[in-house]
């Protein structure tokens, strides 16, 4: 019985907010770099959303919520009228497919240039670390840049940042989304306030965990004001420390169990936490547990999870759905092949060059199980 309940932990629906998803596999957000003029959303991003429905949820890449906020040349957008009107089809045909869609909001922080958005990067201080993003090349074409020194944002600044968020949140609303889920994870702008070595404020958004924490909990606040706690989940990554040069923060396991029992009281959709990118730490079991004390409502985990990892976390309990990136690139009928044990589509060796840029190769153009079957035929 017990070894039925955890094989079948992933393919239980789940009610969260005013609705329910079919299964707990997660599409994870991943960036993916196919937009057009203005970064605009374009048909083929539609297409490949669509093929993916089948997840139970599905997160879009990260969506910059304002000129500022963008660090990645190509990323769609949700702050101008084509870009909010350019995520409408791509909304539609995940719900024709009867999917579920929350797109995430983004700001980058101190992770950007102006080459790539014409504005000097936002960070809570103006302090660089070594890292690298995707914007223009000065031999023309795009590929990997380093930073640059941000500006440490003013007062009017933050709060212009929160009503972004806001804003990004409404017009998500218009754009049809299920709902948001604010980017606070690997070292993007709310990251940066969060963590001791990239916030030096002496101004009430840093120094004390408390002040650390305003940011997120103004942001979480502003974008539940606008569409409903329901609506909103937020991405953490505690032990990842990407975008921050490597350097492990000593407080931020406490600090994310404060902002856990802040956020358990708004009730929101989900907290997503990102265990495994880049540089990160394992995340120790007792973290797992302290979490559950403060937060009951639903929690999504990521991270090179498997089909037998993914099933176990959720049937101990510390999990409730379970979000897959790569496996998704590749298999786009990801659950349907976790459901009948049919074999996955690994990336091929020289794949890495697809994930950002360039047009269906590599992102509509992985068949599912049964066209593979077809083809061999
Ligand atoms: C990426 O484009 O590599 C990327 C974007 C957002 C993340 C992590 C990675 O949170």
């Amino acid at each position: 019985m017990k070894n039925t309940e955890l094989k079948e932990s992933l393919f239980h629906p789940l009610a969260f907010g005013n609705f329910k998803v079919n299964n707990r596999i997660a599409m994870a957000p991943m960036t993916r770099s196919r937009t057009k003029e203005g970064d605009v959303p374009t048909t083929i991003m539609a297409k490949y959303y669509e093929q993916r429905a089948g997840a139970g949820l599905i997160i879009t890449e990260g969506a910059p919520i304002s000129i500022v906020g963008r660090g990645y040349s190509l990323t769609p957008g949700i702050y101008t009228r084509e870009q909010i009107d350019g995520w409408k089809p791509l909304t539609e045909a995940v719900h024709k497919k009867g999917g579920k869609i929350f797109i995430q909001l983004w700001h980058v922080g101190r992770r950007s240039h102006s080459s790539i958005t014409g504005v000097t990067p936002l960070a809570p201080s103006a302090k660089k670390v070594a890292d690298k993003v995707f914007g223009p090349l000065e031999e023309g074409g795009y590929g990997m840049i380093e930073t640059e020194m941000p500006n440490a944002m003013t007062k009017e600044e933050i709060q212009s940042t929160v009503m972004d968020f806001a804003n990004a949140a409404k017009a998500s609303m218009e754009a049809g989304f299920d709902g948001v889920e604010i980017h606070g994870a690997h070292g993007y702008l709310i990251d940066q306030f969060l963590r001791i070595n990239s916030n030096e404020r002496t101004d009430e958004y840093g120094g004390s965990q408390e002040n650390r924490m305003r940011l997120l909990l103004e942001v979480v606040n502003a974008v539940v004001n606008e569409i409903g706690a329901d609506k909103v989940s937020i991405r953490l990554s505690p032990f990842v420390s990407e975008g921050a040069g490597g350097v492990h923060d000593p407080e931020i396991a406490e600090v994310t169990l404060k902002v856990l029992k802040e956020l358990q009281k708004l009730n929101l959709a989900f907290v997503h936490f990102s265990e495994n990118i880049s540089d990160y730490k394992e995340v120790p079991e007792s973290f797992r547990k302290q979490v559950r004390e403060v937060y009951t409502n639903p929690i999504m985990v990521c991270g090179k999870y498997t089909k037998e990892s993914g099933s176990e976390i959720i049937y101990k309990g510390y999990a409730d759905m379970v979000a897959y990136g790569q496996p998704f690139i590749t298999n786009p009928d990801l659950v349907n092949r976790f459901k009948n044990d049919f074999a996955l589509t690994d990336l091929h060796s020289d794949s890495h060059s697809i994930f950002y840029g360039g047009g269906e190769e590599g992102f509509t153009d992985y068949p599912t199980y049964e066209e593979m079957k077809a083809q061999k035929n």
